[in-house]
């Protein structure tokens, strides 16, 4: 793996690699074990333009586990401030000589650019409303350690998708795995997606669904809040208790208590938002080690 800028540059083999990996440093980190320093002397540079906190902290603690040296740009106290251009910015990072880049935009398609302007490997850690492959990654790990296979398993994505990046990772990386994927949100809110069932009805498929994953409103792209949406579409206690037995509440974070789900949601054992968190280092991990043993 050169970079890893989407989830659609992987097969699904490639996929499953990564996934086990993850899975096996999760086990290493939670017994105590002795993680392998597979990046010792190597340079890890997370450039986060855009605001960040599972996943640029859990980078840091991924490349420190791998035995990296890790330096970390903050937009606000570096020179972009003084006007230096994201090229240049980029270019100077490079030039210190780091191994790999992980890139945060609100553009799309800026960590693809730097790849291309550097040459060095990067990571997509989110651009624009484009894709977020680690948190694609993060949670089919999550979701495999919940129910093993996952040919068949149904996942219902839930609220504001037209403006999600996660959505359009979650979706591309779940597909060719076999999931059955259902997209659950009011109209305008809705891609149009070939290929995968969508509803403007939680109510009508909740029951049906093994996996309810909720989406945070991106007021920053121009996702809006309306009071029908909450009242549609809110994971409440009462949709809560309209479950199955095995199913699980998803949501990437950061949770916006009140609007996408109620506090007895995000608190109840149903909710694996915290597991995800937990999944996110071991991750970073494999994607870290994969790029530089390529
Ligand atoms: C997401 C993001 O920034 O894309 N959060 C994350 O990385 N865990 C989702 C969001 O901000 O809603």
């Amino acid at each position: 793996m050169k970079s890893f800028l989407s989830v659609r540059d992987l097969g699904p083999t490639e996929m499953r690699a990564l996934v086990e990996e993850a899975s096996r440093m999760r086990d290493v980190i939670a017994d105590g074990g002795n993680v392998e320093k597979a990046l010792a002397g190597k340079s890890v540079a997370n450039l986060f333009f855009e605001t960040s906190t599972r996943t640029r902290l859990s980078f840091d603690l991924a490349a420190q586990y791998l035995g990296a040296n890790v330096i970390t740009f903050n937009p606000e106290t570096a020179s972009t401030a003084k006007g230096e251009s994201l090229r240049d910015t980029v270019m100077t990072v490079a030039s210190m000589g780091a191994d790999v880049l992980v890139v945060r935009h609100r553009e799309d398609g800026v960590p693809r650019a730097v790849s291309e302007w550097t040459g060095v490997p990067v990571v997509n850690a989110g651009d624009g409303t484009s894709e977020h492959p680690t948190q694609a990654l993060v949670d089919v790990v999550t979701m495999q350690r919940h129910f093993g296979e996952l040919d068949g398993i149904r996942l219902g994505v839930v609220g504001d998708i037209s403006h999600s990046r996660v959505a359009g990772s979650l979706v591309g990386a779940v597909v060719p795995l076999g999931v059955e994927v259902t997209l659950i949100a009011p109209n305008h809110w809705l891609p149009l997606t070939p290929n995968v069932r969508t509803s403007d009805d939680l109510d009508s498929v909740i029951a049906e669904l093994d996996i309810v994953y909720l989406l945070r409103v991106q007021t920053e792209r121009g996702g809006e809040i309306r009071d029908e949406y909450i009242e549609r579409f809110q994971l409440d206690r009462h949709r809560l208790a309209r479950l199955g037995e095995k199913t699980i509440v998803m949501h990437p974070g950061p949770i916006n208590r009140g609007v996408e789900l109620s506090d007895d949601v995000a608190d109840s054992p149903r909710s694996h938002i915290l597991e995800q968190v937990r999944n996110g280092v071991p991750s970073r991990m494999a994607v870290l080690r994969a790029l530089v043993s390529a």
